[in-house]
């Protein structure tokens, strides 16, 4: 196995075939199985895995209702997201519950007090520096919640390469998991992703542990969402959403309010949908400008959404509904710093795209929700009824879903709820 990037091969070779560093390859560990007796399903008694609140009510549902005592939890996002940050504000309310150990191998004892400072008060929680994983098993022998800071900074001196590879991060992640299940310790892991290099991520480890919470973001804003892409103890569709702030993270409970906050309604190229984030339905703004292109190739530039489902649209606009775009530069955008793949936005993107380039804006009191098909058909999208209720709860009059789902989502509040089944149509009627 390459000790850089975990490339496994059948044999020795100088260089790796993978990542291409030299005297990288060795003798791939033998995972150690636990032992244990069988036992009767039926008489396991699942209900009973005690939760600990971490007092941030976004992240205690991200992980199903709380920390289950014993479990390991890997943060995983790119450096400077806030992981840190979101785990000292989970200590603050996690050392009430027994003894909590900070191991902050990155920063120094004196970094981390002071940023605890700004974020909430500790009052028993223990910190170390200490890197080296024989220290680090001592330190947090005994206690009740630890917090690994992060585990690219651990070493372990039996396992070949250096912190952070492949191997050294597996065989200390390994080590420490063990250790949660046989103590009941809990174990957040914080683990860095980059997008380039062989940097020991969150695929080495979500096999080892038992949720993987995902921390991401946009570095110029200030919206950061986690959710979990595994989960041993509950769903993996909750989102939680937080907004950074001078004191750290703060719960963003009203989503839709935040992404709306600075819409300016009339203007044409705008149009309002609501997505479902796991469960949670969030409205959002999609934005669009079209001009006459003056390079020979012109331009599309997405924010926060897919450059294909931009494409697709305005292919289907183009050759469904006569709005051409061909010469034109296209930008779209989501502003706010959230990004949204998901299908049901592209009738608000039809929407603000033909608002745009006809220069008519969209009324400011409807919402779009609905995929559109390419033969210019407005498609049924999940969880209808609960976007609704999201638009009808921030005051919007009407609302245009797809016609073959107009019944499943009943007219909420003061809502008119109007079906429509072809693009073209729709935008003879509203436009
Ligand atoms: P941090 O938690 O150190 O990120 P990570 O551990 O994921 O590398 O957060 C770093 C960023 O957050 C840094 O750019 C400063 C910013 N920040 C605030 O804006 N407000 C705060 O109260 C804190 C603690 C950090
Ligand atoms: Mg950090």
């Amino acid at each position: 196995m390459c000790i850089q990037c975990g490339h496994r091969a059948l044999q020795w070779h100088g260089r790796c075939p993978e990542c291409g560093s030299w005297d990288s390859l060795a003798k791939a560990p033998q995972d150690s199985g636990v032992a244990s007796a069988p036992v009767p399903l039926a008489e396991v008694d699942f209900t009973s895995n005690p939760r600990l609140s971490t007092g941030l009510g976004e992240l205690d549902r991200v992980l199903g209702g709380g920390l289950v005592a014993g479990s390991v939890v890997l943060i995983a996002g790119e450096p400077g997201i806030g992981k840190s940050t979101l785990m000292l504000q989970a200590a603050v309310r996690l050392e009430q519950e027994g003894r909590m150990v900070l191991v902050c191998g990155e920063e120094s004892v004196d970094q981390v007090a002071a940023r605890a400072a700004r974020v909430g008060r500790l009052q028993k929680a223990v910190a170390t520096s200490a890197t080296d994983l024989g220290s680090v098993m001592a330190h947090i022998a005994g206690a009740h919640v630890a917090i690994i800071d992060s585990i690219q900074a651990l070493r372990d001196p039996s396992a070949p390469g250096d912190a952070g590879s492949v191997s050294q991060v597996r065989a200390c992640a390994a080590e420490l998991a063990r250790a949660a299940r046989s103590t009941g310790v809990s174990l957040f892991l914080i683990g860095h992703v980059t997008k380039d290099g062989y940097v020991a991520g969150p695929k080495v480890l979500e096999h080892l542990v038992d949720a993987v919470v995902t921390f991401e973001g946009d570095r110029g804003h200030a919206l950061r969402t986690i959710r979990a892409s595994k989960n041993r103890f509950g769903p993996t569709a909750e989102v939680g959403v937080f907004e950074m702030g001078p004191s750290g993270l703060s719960e963003v409970a009203d989503a839709s309010r935040l992404f709306l906050r600075d819409r300016r309604p009339g203007v044409a190229g705008s149009a309002v949908t609501c997505v479902l984030e796991g469960r949670r339905p969030m409205a959002l703004e999609v934005q669009t400008l079209v001009r006459r292109s003056q390079a020979p190739v012109p331009r599309r530039t997405t924010n926060g959404l897919d450059g294909g489902r931009l494409g697709l649209v305005a292919a289907v606009l183009d050759r469904r509904a006569g709005i051409t775009l061909g010469n034109c530069d296209v930008f779209a955008s989501i502003p706010g710093g959230i990004r949204s793949t998901e299908p049901a936005i592209d009738l608000a993107l039809a929407f603000a795209l033909a608002s745009a380039r006809l220069n008519r804006p969209v009324p400011p009191d409807v919402a779009f929700i609905g995929e559109v098909g390419l033969a210019g058909e407005v498609r049924a999208v999940p969880g209808l009824s609960a976007r609704l209720n999201e638009i009808s709860r921030l005051g919007f009059g009407q609302a245009l879903v797809p016609a073959s789902a107009e019944e499943d989502g009943s007219a909420p509040g003061n809502l008119q709820v109007k079906g429509v089944s072809d693009i073209a149509q729709a935008l003879n009627e509203m436009l």
